[in-house]
Parts: structure tokens; C-alpha cells; sequence
């Protein structure tokens, strides 16, 4: 594993921020704007025949709903980076997690504070960009984002001294996901049904996972760190928590967002009864990639001794 000094020797050699140039959507009408493989309802609309319009825009359903998809991981991306990893960094900067960091420590969460920015900057820009060349309005998002609303389901079991510290696990936890989320995706660039794929959407995660891959690194010396540092009365405390949270994350990777799909499929004029059945087919689909987010976030937590031998959730 690399050094504190070797890891900001590379963020200056090799960040996005500095390094990469912003994609540029140029063919908008001419492909898949997000890989089928990333979101299954249309592959399920397909498969059942199931005749359908779009309520809105005047598109058809496979470009409605990888547009509407598109929209929605982005805009989703870009919260969960600013609200949840920004803040978590800003924590270690300012001594405010029962275990305090060094300088080199601070240096790495200020790199990534900028990062994640600059992926936040990108991600609205791209939303930007496919609004503007499409002309296709995103449909309004009743909840909040997906990752928040998972972080604030499991701090609720943890004694309120601990909330800010679970914040800073949390994060440890999503920056493995995520770069681990990115990998997948960019894996699946070569399946048959993402061959008509916008290579924008691939630029985008490209220039993504050259940073993610470098935080998830991050993210395990400071979990290890934190860890080993904190009393038995914190880790008992926290442990639930964890457990729960990693549960949770595996159901959203199995079943997507449910609640954006089921706006998704009553945009196109379904009942519950298809909802439901678009979920089962969801998860099935999603089964493979869900199962090593699973593990990549196993991993962590074994690696980091949060979760000593045995305790598998
Ligand atoms: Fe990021
Ligand atoms: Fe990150």
C-alpha cells in the first residue's frame, strides 16, 4: 500500500482536476445516453412485450428511460459526493472525529475534497449537457438521495455521541462502493447490450474511477486508522450500525432505487402489479453486480478488523 507522501505525490501527477479534460456530449441522438446493463427496466419492458409511451416528452420509452436514468445517477452522484464524502473529509481536517489525524492525513481529505467537487462540477454538467442537446425535462424526485437516507436509517441506532463519528465510516464504506461501483460499469462496457452506448457516458466514468481508486485507498488507511484508535464502548456501539448499512446498500444494489424505478414505470402508465414485478426482474438481473458490491464492502471491513473472523453479514 502506498505512503501518505506517495499518495499526494500522485494526486498531483494524476487527478482529474488537474489532468483530465471534461467530456463533451457530441452525438446525443445517436446512441444509448447510460448503458442498457445499468438500468434493467428497459431490458424488462422489452422481454415482456409490454406496449408503452412515455407520459411526457415526445420520445420513445428505451431513450425516455435511459435519459431520465442518466439524469438520475448523476444528480444522485453528485449529492452523495458533496453531502456525505465532502463533509466526512472536512471532519478529519478539523479534528472533529474522536480520533484525530495528522497532517499528511488532512493533506489526502483536502485532495479529495477538491476531487470530489470537481466529480460534482462534472456530474451536473453532464445532466446540463444531455438536457440541453435532447431537450428531455427530468422528472421530479419526491426523496431524498439514496445513500443519505441509508446513512440516516442506520446512525439512528447508534448513541448520539457517536453520530458524528459513524459519518466518517459511512463515507470509508462509500468510497469502496463506488469505486468499486465504477469498475463494474466500466467492465460491462464490452456486453452486447451496451454496444450502442454513448461513449460520453464512458468518458465521464473513466475520468471517475481514475480518482475513486485512489480514495478508496484512502478511505482504508483512515477506517484502519480510526479503528484501532477508538474504545471497545464505540466499536460495540457502532458495529450495528455498520452491519445494517451494509445490508441496506446490498438491498439498493439488488432492487435499484425502488422509488425512482416505480416513477419510472408509472411515467409510462403501469400499475403496482407491474412495479412489483419489475422489481423481482431488477433484482435478478442486478444479482452478479450486487453480490460483489457486497464483497468489495466485506473486503474493507475485514481488511480494516472492523469486522473481525467470522462476523460475515
Ligand atoms: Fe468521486
Ligand atoms: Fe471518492
Amino acid at each position: 500500500m502506498q505512503s501518505i507522501p506517495e499518495a499526494i505525490l500522485d494526486w498531483t501527477k494524476l487527478s482529474s482536476v488537474q489532468h483530465k479534460k471534461m467530456p463533451e456530449l457530441t452525438n446525443s441522438q445517436e446512441k444509448d445516453i447510460f448503458p442498457l446493463s445499468s438500468q434493467p427496466l428497459v431490458k424488462f419492458i422489452e422481454t415482456r412485450e409490454l406496449s408503452c409511451q412515455p407520459q411526457s416528452d415526445n420520445t420513445d420509452t428505451r431513450t425516455w428511460i435511459l435519459t431520465q436514468s442518466f439524469y438520475h445517477y448523476f444528480n444522485e452522484l453528485s449529492t452523495l459526493e458533496t453531502k456525505l464524502i465532502c463533509n466526512a473529509n472536512a471532519g478529519i481536517i478539523s479534528d472533529s472525529y474522536t480520533v484525530k489525524f495528522d497532517r499528511g492525513f488532512k493533506q489526502i481529505a483536502s485532495t479529495i475534497i477538491i476531487d470530489e467537487g470537481f466529480h460534482s462540477f462534472c456530474s451536473l454538467d453532464a445532466v446540463r449537457q444531455v438536457e440541453t442537446k435532447t431537450g428531455i425535462k427530468p422528472i421530479k424526485l419526491r426523496k431524498k438521495n439514496h445513500a443519505e437516507a441509508i446513512f440516516s436509517t442506520c446512525r439512528k441506532m447508534i448513541e448520539h455521541q457517536y453520530w458524528n463519528d459513524f459519518t466518517l465510516v459511512a463515507a470509508s464504506i462509500l468510497e469502496a462502493i463506488l469505486a468499486k461501483d465504477l469498475d463494474l460499469c466500466l467492465r460491462a462496457r464490452n456486453r452486447v447490450e451496451n454496444g450502442n452506448t454513448n461513449e460520453f457516458f464512458y468518458a465521464l466514468q473513466e475520468n471517475h474511477l481514475n480518482d475513486e481508486a485512489r480514495h478508496s485507498c484512502f478511505a482504508l488507511l483512515t477506517l484502519e486508522s480510526f479503528w484501532s484508535n477508538i474504545s471497545e464502548d464505540e466499536r460495540s456501539n457502532l458495529l450495528p450500525a455498520i452491519h445494517k448499512f451494509v445490508e441496506l446498500y446490498s438491498n439498493f444494489a439488488s432492487f435499484g432505487d425502488a422509488e425512482f424505478n416505480n416513477q419510472i414505470i408509472r411515467g409510462l402508465g403501469f400499475d403496482d402489479k407491474v412495479a412489483k414485478e419489475a422489481m423481482v426482474f431488477h433484482a435478478e438481473y442486478k444479482r452478479h453486480d450486487a453480490k460483489q458490491l457486497h464483497t468489495s464492502m466485506l473486503n474493507l471491513l475485514n481488511q480494516t478488523k472492523v469486522f473481525t473472523a467470522g462476523a460475515v453479514v
